[in-house]
């Protein structure tokens, strides 16, 4: 049973402990992840474009959201692992949400599942939360309405748009939600819907104020070298020491190089 719980998060948010979490999508990742400290493992739907090589999540299946779920809490001690229900298998009705979640709760061994939307999606975060399936919701630039939201843009610059996102907030809380992620929001109004609400936010291109933070592991590490974005840091540059690796793999191979005797066996 991994140590962080829903009750663990909001602890942390009453004691001013900031959260950290990262998606991932492999045991072997989540092994490194967990050594490291990180408190959630997000096993994002992102997972469609960064492994999948798709432009966007909306055809992610739950197929493949069970699948890597299911290896990411093979690695997973301590960490709360969360998996992101993709498209359409929890915005048709809570029976179906209900159904589709209970079925990835099930069959992972997860902690919670992640939905993506505000105040219509209230009722079915409540279904959910009340036969105990603990329930993270995501406002803000919610990426499986990107073509409604006329792309991957900055969502709240404008009062009406703030207005609902604080009521989105409000009503995920009211329905029992145990957190928030708050996706490309204006700082400034990440910080007044944290300090609103009781239960943590987890942000990624919301600013600093937010309980936590949360980023696509393989943006972060620099693997993925094909998306840049301005809330993005890199931490690592992987994607040139791959490259680097595999040349010299090649270089060694084609010259005869490698393998040596130190890599070949005798009788
Ligand atoms: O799918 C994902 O990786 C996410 C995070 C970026 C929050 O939803």
């Amino acid at each position: 049973m991994p140590s962080i719980t829903t009750r663990t998060l909001l602890e942390m948010k009453e004691k001013g402990e900031r959260i950290v979490a990262l998606t991932c999508y492999d045991a072997l990742f989540a092994r490194l992840l967990d050594a490291s400290g990180i408190d959630i493992l997000l096993v994002g739907d992102s997972l469609n474009q960064v492994l999948a090589g798709a432009a966007s999540t909306l055809s992610a299946t739950l197929e493949q959201m069970i699948y890597h779920t299911t290896i990411v809490r093979r690695g997973a001690e301590r960490a709360m692992v969360i998996c992101d229900m993709p498209f359409l298998t929890y915005q048709i009705t809570p029976e179906d949400a209900l159904r589709n979640c209970g079925r990835v709760m099930k069959e992972t061994g997860c902690q919670a599942v992640k939905v993506e939307g505000g105040q219509p999606l209230a009722p079915t975060v409540r279904r959910l939360v009340d036969v105990g399936i603990p329930v993270m919701g995501h406002i803000g630039l919610t990426p499986q309405s990107v073509h409604a939201l006329g792309g991957y843009r900055v969502q709240g610059r404008d009062d009406a748009t703030a207005e609902r996102l604080k009521a989105d907030a409000r009503a995920l809380e009211d329905a029992g939600a145990f957190a928030v992620v708050l996706e490309l929001v204006p700082a400034a109004l990440a910080s007044q819907i944290t300090k609103t609400l009781t239960i943590p936010t987890i942000g990624i291109g919301a600013g600093p104020a937010c309980d936590g933070q949360v980023l696509v592991l393989h943006d972060m590490l620099g693997l993925n070298d094909q998306f840049s974005a301005k809330f993005v840091k890199k931490y690592a540059a992987l994607a040139e020491d791959v490259r680097e690796a595999a040349r010299l793999f090649a270089a060694e191979v084609r010259e005869g190089r490698y393998p040596g005797p130190e890599h070949s066996f005798g009788k």
